[in-house]
């Protein structure tokens, strides 16, 4: 290539709207979370726009064991601190579609919820169990750099994980809030609360 073809090119790509470059400790992660850090049902959670410092927390759970699985463990082994980072905040930064105008608890009808809807937006105050929504925000999501968001997770990721809070293969969080929630779950419960979630669209 000449170098003005070079520079041509050059200018041309920066003429393109801002997309943060993978960072090269990336490569491996895109092969399950996807090049747009959405993931698959069955393969890999949706990470794209999750806050970076949820994300590295996540990773250094892995690494020290405080959250067990055979797939993640070995990659956040694999990570330093600056591929933490890096890795971090890459997918931190890649656009994820959420509802514009998310609805507020008082703005849901009592009636004709489902029964997952009914949880996330009530709990059940007679086993002492909150609405999800109370910390994951209006339909899921996400609060700040602490509560995640639920809002198009797969639905078979959010199961896996109240289930690994209730078998005591993922702990860490701060505070212990999750796992005495999930352990109130029925597994019935977890399916409906798991598929709600899941379904939630931008709008
Ligand atoms: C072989 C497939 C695979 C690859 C490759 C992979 N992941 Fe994952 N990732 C998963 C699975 C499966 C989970 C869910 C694990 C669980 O159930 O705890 C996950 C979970 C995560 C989470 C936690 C998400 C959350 O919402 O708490 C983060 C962060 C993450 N991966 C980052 C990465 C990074 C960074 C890389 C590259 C270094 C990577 N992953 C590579 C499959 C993969
Ligand atoms: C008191 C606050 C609180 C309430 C209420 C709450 N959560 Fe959470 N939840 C958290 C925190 C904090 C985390 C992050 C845990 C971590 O850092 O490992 C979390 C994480 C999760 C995750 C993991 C997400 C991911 O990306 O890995 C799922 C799934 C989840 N919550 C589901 C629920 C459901 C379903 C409900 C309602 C039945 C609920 N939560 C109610 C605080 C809460």
């Amino acid at each position: 290539m000449n170098k003005s073809v070079l520079l041509a090119s050059v200018l041309a790509l920066n003429a393109l709207p801002a997309v943060a470059t993978m960072p090269p400790q990336a490569a491996v992660c895109v092969s399950c979370h996807l090049p747009s850090g959405l993931g698959m049902p069955n393969l890999a959670p949706s990470i794209a726009g999750m806050p970076a410092p949820y994300l590295a927390t996540q990773l250094q759970h892995f690494k020290a064991g405080e959250r067990q699985n055979a797939l993640m463990q070995p990659m956040a082994m694999m990570l330093d601190d600056e591929g933490i980072k890096a890795t971090s905040e890459w997918f931190a930064s890649l656009p994820v579609t959420l509802p514009d105008n998310p609805a507020f608890r008082g703005q849901k009808a009592l009636q004709g919820m489902s029964e997952g809807e009914k949880l996330a937006y009530q709990g059940d105050w007679q086993r002492d169990l909150p609405s999800c929504v109370a910390c994951h925000g209006p339909e899921g999501v996400g609060v700040g750099d602490v509560f995640p968001r639920l809002a198009g997770q797969h639905a078979d990721y959010i199961e896996s994980q109240l289930k690994a809070w209730q078998s005591g293969t993922r702990s860490g969080d701060s505070h212990g809030l999750m796992a005495p929630m999930a352990n109130k779950l029925t597994a019935q419960e977890i399916t409906a609360v798991a598929n709600y979630f899941a379904s939630v669209e931008a709008k």
